[in-house]
């Protein structure tokens, strides 16, 4: 089965190294968590996995297209169709209503709105408010609904849970372990939340520069 996700030898610094050499596989239907401490580089690994921001070194390929070799327009494409981010701080159009930042990934992919999907998010009472009257949880769940609209093959979540209560981010989290399944798909998780990362079938620690299995 070909990987969803291949990284080799990614190497990145910004003041100080963040990463040296390290590589990930993520297959259809597999979820992947990262933890480490503050700093240590997970969202700019997330970013660098994601198409938005090119390694100082390494190979990263989707769908088995290296994807830094690619022109904007292309890598554009890609991440507009197969990739889904859930930012660590969510990025909802703020003028907009729930319900109109979802439509727009609706409009934007030629996806249907899954009204299931929120339902079982618990924000479709919200869904006529404008962002700037949600909560932040309320916020958090509309950014994930909005990012599986889009039907992506690669979900990467930067602490997709972090303004939920346990209850609220495990039932949040079991939607998205059921969209994976079903559309194989595959999940990257950055949290900082030991007991979530451990529903991911793989849990890493960025620690030293390197990846370490735990
Ligand atoms: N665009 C950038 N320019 C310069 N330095 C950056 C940039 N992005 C991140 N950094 C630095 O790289 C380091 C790692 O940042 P990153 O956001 O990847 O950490 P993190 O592990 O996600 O931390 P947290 O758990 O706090 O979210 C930090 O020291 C940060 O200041
Ligand atoms: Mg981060």
């Amino acid at each position: 089965m070909q990987p969803l996700l291949e990284a080799i030898k990614i190497s990145h610094a910004f003041d100080y190294p963040l990463f040296s050499n390290i590589s990930l596989l993520l297959y259809p239907k597999q979820s992947v968590a990262i933890v480490g401490v503050s700093g240590s580089g997970k969202s700019t690994l997330l970013h660098i996995l994601a198409t938005l921001l090119k390694p100082q070194s390494g190979v990263v390929k989707v769908f088995g297209q290296e994807i830094y070799q690619k022109d904007q327009k292309r890598l554009l494409k890609i991440r507009r169709e197969k990739i889904g981010i859930v930012f660590q701080s969510h990025y909802l159009f703020k003028g907009f209503s729930a319900y109109e930042n979802i439509e727009v990934a609706s409009l934007l992919t030629k996806q249907p709105i899954d009204e299931e999907l929120i339902e079982r998010f618990g924000i479709a009472k919200v869904m006529q408010k404008r962002v700037t009257e949600l909560s932040g949880g309320e916020q958090q769940r509309v950014s994930i609904a909005r990012v599986l609209t889009k039907r992506p093959r690669i979900i990467f979540a930067d602490e997709p849970t972090g303004n939920l209560d346990k209850k609220t981010a495990t039932e949040v989290m079991d939607v998205v372990f059921d969209y994976i399944k079903e559309h194989n798909s595959a999940l990257f998780l950055v949290t900082h939340d030991m007991q979530l990362a451990r529903l991911c079938d793989s849990v890493y620690r960025l620690e030293n520069e390197k990846l370490i299995l735990l």
